[in-house]
């Protein structure tokens, strides 16, 4: 038996057949349902997936609190079910066509888990917490709420499903919108694929990290800088295409095994220096593949660079717990204890805000996941 499918075997919980469910013979006429979900950033990074929307290695993630998307959708019952998806898109107040081919494909890869989709129309407003043009992805908060939405939905046709099926379908969906949308779903610390060490992880949703969590880690502090608020110039889902034929492919998705496995025993510990060593390289090493990517690409900017520079400097000088991590882009997160608060947000005002657009940045914190808003 090959190892992977060793691992399968034994850690597999649901499989993607038993969120299939047959259309429903009884349906509402209509109803509305809202939903507000986080972003969130990843400490072990996912970097490289297969069809469908599969990551070629685990990673885990930290959920934030303030920045979110606040989606809501209405449902109306056609005449009759159509082959066409029917939906509408409303973004912070005005119509969005241009989300609309984004939504479509999302609908038509979901729509075996959610046949009622082709039942209704859809008119689904949405909002951010954070500016649209901030580089903060929001396609991670964004899909979540949408599955939030739509689980919903699924919930008030089939009203005996459990809760626990409830959020793993719904990150299940979310993943097949984004793949790190499934991250936005359940739980303050979420890992997505499996890991031997990880019990009920899986390739096909998000499950909230249910070991030991030192309360350091419980507190911790997310300030986003906005170093770039653009549009990036590679999209994550080229990117993770360019992990195909990588030559550095194999052992990034072996050390992102490890460091599951470290970051295990550094999250119960609450050992702050080891955290530091495994979320930097982390992000590096995301940016290293990018830059060893045939084609090659960076997405860090020369204020990247000088912010990591005076974090280093900071930490030293000061004796701080602070770190950083990015994500595709070149905003910077930084991360650090409750504690240095104060301390460390003067010194964003005083050193750091100068390298970001508009000396823009958010503080955010470890949230707790989508919430329902009645
Ligand atoms: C660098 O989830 O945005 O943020 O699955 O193609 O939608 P798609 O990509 P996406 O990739 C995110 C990559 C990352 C790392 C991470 O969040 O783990």
């Amino acid at each position: 038996m090959l190892q992977n499918e060793y691992i399968c075997s034994k850690f597999k919980d649901l499989n993607a057949s038993d969120f299939i469910v047959k259309p429903f013979d009884t349906l509402l006429n209509d109803g509305t349902t809202t939903w507000k979900t986080p972003s969130n950033i990843a400490l072990v990074k996912y970097w490289g997936k297969r069809d469908p929307q599969l990551p070629e290695n685990p990673s885990i993630s930290f959920t934030l609190n303030n920045c979110h998307t606040v989606t809501t959708m209405a449902y109306q019952k056609r005449i009759s079910r159509e082959t066409e998806f029917s939906f509408e898109i409303i973004f912070e107040g005005k119509t969005k066509d241009s989300f609309k081919p984004k939504i479509q494909k999302f609908f038509e890869r979901i729509v075996d888990y959610v046949p009622f989709i082709k039942d209704y129309h859809f008119i689904i407003s949405s909002e951010n917490s954070f500016p649209h043009s901030s580089g903060i992805a929001s396609s991670a908060s964004g899909m979540s709420a949408l599955a939030m939405c739509l689980m919903t939905i699924e919930k008030r046709l089939n009203p005996g499903m459990d809760t626990s099926y409830f959020y793993k379908k719904a990150s299940f969906l979310a993943r097949l919108g984004s793949g790190s949308a499934c991250r936005s779903v359940k739980g303050d610390l979420v890992v997505w694929g499996e890991h031997e060490e990880i019990a009920g992880s899986s390739d096909l949703y998000g499950v909230p990290f249910s070991t030991k969590v030192a309360p350091v880690f419980k507190e911790y502090q997310d300030t986003i800088l906005l170093v770039d608020k653009g549009e990036k110039q590679v999209s994550s889902t080229v990117g993770h295409e360019l992990m195909h034929g990588h030559p550095f492919a194999k052992n990034r998705f072996q050390q992102a095994v490890d460091h599951i496995s470290k970051i295990k025993t550094i999250l119960a510990t609450g050992n702050v220096q080891d955290f530091i060593a495994l979320v930097e390289s982390e992000a590096l090493t995301l940016h290293a593949m990018m830059m060893t990517s045939q084609p090659y690409f960076i997405l860090m900017k020369p204020n990247t660079l000088e912010i990591i520079q005076k974090v280093w400097n900071y930490r030293e000088a000061h004796k701080s717990s602070i770190c950083f991590t990015l994500d595709a882009g070149a905003n910077v997160h930084l991360l650090y204890p409750k504690s240095e608060k104060e301390m460390v947000r003067e010194f964003i005002e005083k050193e750091l805000a100068m390298f970001c657009q508009q000396s823009h940045f958010i503080h955010d914190e470890l949230g707790s996941g989508a919430i329902e808003i009645e």
